[in-house]
């Protein structure tokens, strides 16, 4: 049982080892194959748009110089655009050279303008949307993936994990991690095309003013990478401060009985503050970075344009080129200004992507035999064949002390088992085992003679009902809870299982009937009905074996009776092991196996060990006996 993750969890790392992350490009390119063909349209898109940058300038240049400046009296008058150089309109059309520009001129000219504008507003967002519906379909996958990856880990990954974090991760991780790798593809296939379709015609315009926004262009960019440098960490601290946070509001809202008994409410909000405030210096000097590139950049842009006007007046120029010209500027900036940030969002992607394929590629620590077959319905015969047992730490080193020290039982089919013993004894340990939460050290546990390591998990579970210590009931209808057990299960099935639990009476009487949602006003059930809710599940489940782990907790004599008249009903012909806390569930056992220390020290019925055992003496005077 190997418990090491194949690669570091990244929320782990030192931030040294998180700069030397790698962005898993093949697991990406594994997501984006279904939509490989939408995906390269909408890059293409992208590339058209950058293009069309370059029409746009010609275009509004040369409309503006049809109307600028007193306009052009006739459509012959030679124009001198970008790229093409001179033109003349009027031969362009195939009209005479002296056709009159006059109103209607004008007024066609200019209404080129929104035509051009709303292409290209339409390429753009044609671009953005199509990559966005892509990384969408993408993060539905991913994030289905990643809950799945996780629920298939074994009991032992949960207990070494928080619960908060592992929700930070499926949920916010991913979504950054689609978010940004939409964002990234996007900058990386529209924005440097642009730049150069902007440059190429801004240099067929005007080589000598372009050469020198380009000397201050670069100005622009060094501020931007030393900044980068400084605060690239702050975007994964972030992240960690934030799995803290889902931690603490997780286990506060789950535990709130316990905190509100105790009264640490403010001692909780103090525990949340600390991640609280990390994250808002983090998320500052976040956003002190990002949000200084963009004045820096317009600071250095302004300097350029102040002396372009003083060359502007040199040269003598009209105003429709200086306007083309500045348009063609600050169209550049933007796309400049957001590649300029291309290396903090990467550094970001990467972090999150990293995080989420940790996840995503985890190997369960409990696994199918390849090729297992299923176990069909059993008769019950259960087998702990020389059983050790030791629980592991988070490195998959094992404890000191092992739980479970050479136990060897044989369960005849049909027959009520008791497992009773003091506190620790590894009675929980066994059902873990049983169920195959973990795989014994050494040793065997069959079912019907048969290896559980043999055969599906799915399968060995399918025969196994369990009725645990701390019922679980979902915040979803009583009817829905009850189904839990099996979900083919019909409404009649149902209600027949709720009454053989004795549940079919209180349910009625709660608001809602079947339909009342546990939990909400109206459905708080007592601990003795969640029990028999639970009960009535594992009755619908019908399992050749079942497992009982009795709740420690006292319950009134009317109850407990109810609740083992239940149980009664729910053994009938099964193999029952129950970890038995209450008097009438030993009665009842046709055999009771006494634990201590991982080892079973006595087993007999109830008379036999009342004169054998010194240790079940023990346990029926402090325990059982009322
Ligand atoms: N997830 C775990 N990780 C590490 N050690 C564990 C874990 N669960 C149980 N143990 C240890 O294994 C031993 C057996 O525990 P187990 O839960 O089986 O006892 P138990 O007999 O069910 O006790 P109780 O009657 O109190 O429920 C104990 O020493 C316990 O500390
Ligand atoms: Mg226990």
């Amino acid at each position: 049982m190997a418990l090491a993750p194949p690669t570091k969890n990244p929320s782990q790392m030192t931030d040294a080892e998180i700069a030397q992350l790698k962005m898993p490009y093949g697991r990406i390119l594994e997501y984006l194959k279904p939509w490989m063909g939408r995906f390269i349209f909408g890059v293409l898109i992208g590339v058209v748009a950058a293009a069309f940058n370059g029409v746009l300038i010609v275009g509004i240049s040369l409309i503006f110089q049809l109307v600028l400046d007193g306009g052009a009296k006739t459509l012959g008058e030679p124009l001198d655009l970008p790229v093409f150089g001179q033109v003349n309109v009027a031969e362009m059309l195939g009209l005479a050279t002296d056709t009159p520009m006059g109103l209607t001129g004008v007024i066609i000219a200019c209404a080129f303008i929104p035509v051009l504008m709303f292409l290209n507003g339409f390429l753009e967002y044609l671009n953005k949307y199509q990559l966005a519906w892509v990384g969408n379909k993408m993060l539905f996958h991913i994030r289905s993936d990643v809950f799945r990856s996780v629920l298939r880990q074994s009991p032992a990954f949960f207990s070494h994990t928080k619960a908060g974090e592992l929700m930070q991760t499926v949920f916010n991780q991913s979504r950054v991690a689609q978010t940004n790798a939409v964002q990234l593809v996007q900058l990386l296939t529209n924005r440097p095309l642009t730049i150069i379709t902007i440059l190429y015609v801004l240099f067929s315009k005007d080589w000598f003013f372009t050469l020198m926004s380009l000397v201050i262009f670069p100005l622009c960019l060094a501020p931007i990478i030393t900044i980068g440098r400084k605060v690239r960490k702050a975007g994964s601290r972030e992240e960690k401060e934030v799995g803290t946070m889902m931690t603490t509001m997780h286990e506060s809202f789950t535990g709130i009985r316990l905190v509100k008994g105790y009264a640490r409410e403010e001692y909780e909000v103090e525990r949340f503050d600390r991640a609280n405030a990390e994250m808002c210096k983090n998320m500052l000097r976040w956003t002190r970075a990002m949000e200084l590139i963009g004045p820096i950049v317009e600071a250095v842009a302004s300097i350029g344009i102040a002396a372009g006007l003083v060359y502007f007046w040199y040269q003598q120029k009209g105003s429709s080129d200086l306007i083309v010209l500045i348009m063609s500027l600050t169209k550049i900036y933007p796309p400049a200004k957001e590649l300029s940030k291309v290396n903090l969002l990467m550094q970001k992607t990467v972090y999150a992507v990293n995080k989420v394929v940790h996840l995503l590629e985890r190997e369960a620590d409990i696994k199918d035999a390849p090729g297992a077959p299923e176990l069909a319905r059993v008769k019950g015969g259960v087998t702990f064949e020389n059983i050790s047992f030791g629980y592991s730490n988070e490195d998959g080193s094992k404890l000191d002390r092992a739980a479970i020290n050479g136990i060897h039982l044989d369960l005849v089919p049909g027959k009520f088992y008791a497992l009773v013993g003091p506190s620790g004894a590894g009675k929980s340990t066994l059902f873990s085992l049983l169920l195959r939460f973990y795989d014994p050290d050494s040793g065997r546990v069959l079912l019907d003679g048969v290896d559980i390591r043999s055969v599906t998990q799915d399968s060995v579970r399918g025969n196994i009902g369990l009725v645990s210590q701390d019922t679980f009931l979902f915040h979803d209808t009583i009817r829905e809870n009850i189904r839990y057990g099996r979900l083919d299960a019909t409404e009649e099935e149902i209600i027949a299982a709720a009454k053989k639990a004795h549940a079919h009476e209180f349910i009625l009487q709660v608001q809602g009937g079947y339909d009342a949602v546990v939990g909400d006003s109206g459905c708080n059930l007592s601990g003795g009905q969640k029990q028999r809710l639970s009960i009535a599940r594992a009755i619908l489940r019908n399992a050749p074996i079942l497992l009982l782990d009795e709740a420690t907790s006292a319950l009134d004599t009317e109850t407990e009776k109810i609740i083992q008249e239940a149980i009664h009903v729910l053994s009938e012909g099964k193999t029952v092991i129950a970890i038995a806390h209450r008097l009438s569930t030993i009665m009842e056992a046709d055999q009771i196996i006494v634990m201590r220390d991982g080892l079973v020290a006595d087993k007999g019925n109830h008379e036999e060990l009342l004169k054998s055992s010194e240790l079940y003496q023990k346990l029926y005077s402090l325990q059982f006996h009322d």
